[in-house]
């Protein structure tokens, strides 16, 4: 049988300090396909350079007999329940049943590299496959045809592939494709994609035909498998292990937490990290359009919106349903994806019911956040506004001429006044020039919560500089992982004094 490595080792990248020297190359499905990443003089710029293996006239004739006939004997939906190893095997049986009858002259070098190419596009994703297999890879984006495909990579940022596709009715196939394995559908009449791959990872595509425009597109955010923990956001200083701390005891008594930010600025990553705070007991449920939020938990109800035609107002009506059946099911902790519409007011009535919240909203400042939320399509009153505790403004940073991310605030709403305007307090700020975090100890949530519970503001702050100094320490030891963080955080709130007494922490 023939052989295809899956799992290949990540190789080491160190950051570029000259991009005109990067020259790199590594598998990304060995012994097939590799990437070559170097810089273009004439473009100047850094490109992402797809191998894959040449293939002579007569072997590109013999793959597309192959692949037609294949077309009709193979049934994939029956493939795709198999395990991968039976599922190349059922290939490579098919296709030298196919090459016998059509009495192809295939030699054994030339059938190994069409075997890659009858693995590459029926179980896999086509001419993006590598890409998708590519762990650096955040993003994939297509922008109709003849233009190529452009990638976000880790190290190297924004690169274009050597990706082209040429043909309008090709491509529009292939959203097809991403359509069906998304389990959805599009067509002319719902030109609309916003679905979840398989392996989690997030897709957007338009549908169209139409001669006028550059034709069908489609991007792709891959789904960085395991989240990010808390240390690993320490250790991108994201945010400080204070900011964290503080997080975690608001979260611990149950106030609600608006993630907001402009596009891909890191809010869902920032939710999900600041979901591991979550008492090990409480029930949880989390509503989502598409799948991106993953917790190391087992007392957990993951909904996924299902829309047909993706944003827009069905879309909304989806997740106002699932929330407020969500609400039956009476859990201790509503996690929401994204608010973007009339689910907000649900959301918000179950924060002024005493359930804790955490959730995103797009918004790049609280002012324009608490304007979104008294405006169409949300609409809230100033009262309900007012449930909200304390949001996270997540940013894009440039840090030493890197790309990244940072939490340039935390800011609590003190109060929302009748006429919609807000007092807010902001006991957390980035400093940008010195890419640093600067806190105020005085906390109005604290206040809040020391009526509530009768412990002291004094004592709240001690508590959270103690976790603070947990979590720096996990990050010191390298505690990373998720079921690994998630364990020391689930074992604090059994027994904070070993958990203390076991990292050496003074408390
Ligand atoms: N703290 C971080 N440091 C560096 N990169 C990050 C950080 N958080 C997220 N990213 C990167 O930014 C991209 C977007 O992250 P994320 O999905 O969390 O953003 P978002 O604000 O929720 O995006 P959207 O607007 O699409 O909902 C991801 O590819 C992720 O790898
Ligand atoms: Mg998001």
């Amino acid at each position: 049988m023939q052989k295809i490595n899956l799992n290949p080792a990540i190789p080491p990248l160190p950051k570029p300090i000259d991009k005109r020297k990067v020259d790199v190359r590594y598998m990304l499905l060995p012994p097939y396909a590799s990437v070559h990443i170097y810089w273009h003089d004439k473009l100047g710029e850094l490109v992402y350079e797809v191998e894959e293996p040449l293939l002579t006239n007569y072997e590109k004739s013999a793959l597309w007999k192959i692949e037609e006939a294949m077309l009709e004997l193979i049934n994939i939906n029956v493939a795709k329940d198999k395990d991968l190893n039976s599922v190349l095997e059922y290939i490579d049986k098919t296709a030298r049943l196919i090459i016998d009858e059509l009495n192809l002259k295939v030699r054994k070098d030339s059938y190994e590299k069409l075997f890659y190419y009858l693995f590459r596009d029926f179980i896999g994703y086509n001419e993006i496959d590598p890409l998708l297999r590519d762990y650096f890879i955040e993003d994939i984006e297509c922008n109709g045809v003849n233009t190529p495909v452009f990638i976000v990579h880790r190290i190297y940022r924004n690169l274009r592939t050597n990706i082209i596709f040429r043909d309008m009715e090709y491509l529009a196939s292939f959203v097809e494709k991403l359509a069906q394995r998304a389990g959805r559908y599009v067509s002319y009449a719902q030109p609309l994609l916003d679905g979840t791959l398989p392996d989690g990872s997030r897709v957007n595509a338009t549908y169209t035909k139409d001669v006028s425009s550059r034709g069908p597109t489609f991007t792709i955010r891959k789904f960085t498998k395991i989240p990010w923990t808390p240390t690993q956001l320490i250790a991108m200083n994201t945010l400080s292990p204070e900011m964290l701390a503080y997080f975690w005891l608001l979260i611990e008594h149950k106030s609600s937490i608006v993630v907001a930010g402009g596009t891909a600025s890191g809010k869902t990553t920032l939710l999900n990290a600041l979901a591991f705070f979550i008492p090990p007991e409480a029930r949880v449920v989390s509503i989502e359009d598409t799948r991106e939020i993953n917790l190391p938990r087992e007392n957990w109800l993951p909904a996924v919106a299902r829309t047909s035609i993706g944003v827009g107002k069905v879309g909304e009506v989806d997740l106002f349903d699932i929330l407020k059946s969500s609400f039956r099911q009476n859990p201790d902790y509503l996690i929401v994806g994204e608010v973007r519409g009339k689910e907000a007011f649900v959301l918000f009535q179950g924060m002024a019911s005493g359930h804790a919240s955490l959730s995103t909203i797009h918004a790049d400042s609280v002012e324009t956040l608490i304007r979104r939320l008294q405006t169409p399509p949300i609409n809230l009153s100033p009262t309900l506004v007012n449930t909200l505790d304390a949001v996270a403004v997540a940013t894009h940073a440039v840090v030493r001429g890197n790309e990244t991310r940072r939490i340039r605030e935390i800011t609590e709403i003190v109060n929302v006044n009748l006429d919609g305007t807000a007092l807010i307090n902001t006991p957390f700020r980035w400093d940008p020039h010195t890419d640093s975090f600067f806190i105020k100890f005085d906390s109005k949530v604290f206040e809040k919560i020391s009526l509530r519970t009768g412990i002291s503001v004094k004592d709240l702050q001690k508590e959270m500089m103690t976790r603070a100094k947990l979590l720096f320490e996990l990050y010191k030891r390298r505690v990373f992982g998720f079921d690994e963080v998630g364990k020391v955080i689930n074992a604090y709130y059994k027994n904070p004094a070993q958990v203390i007494y076991s990292f050496n922490i003074s408390p």
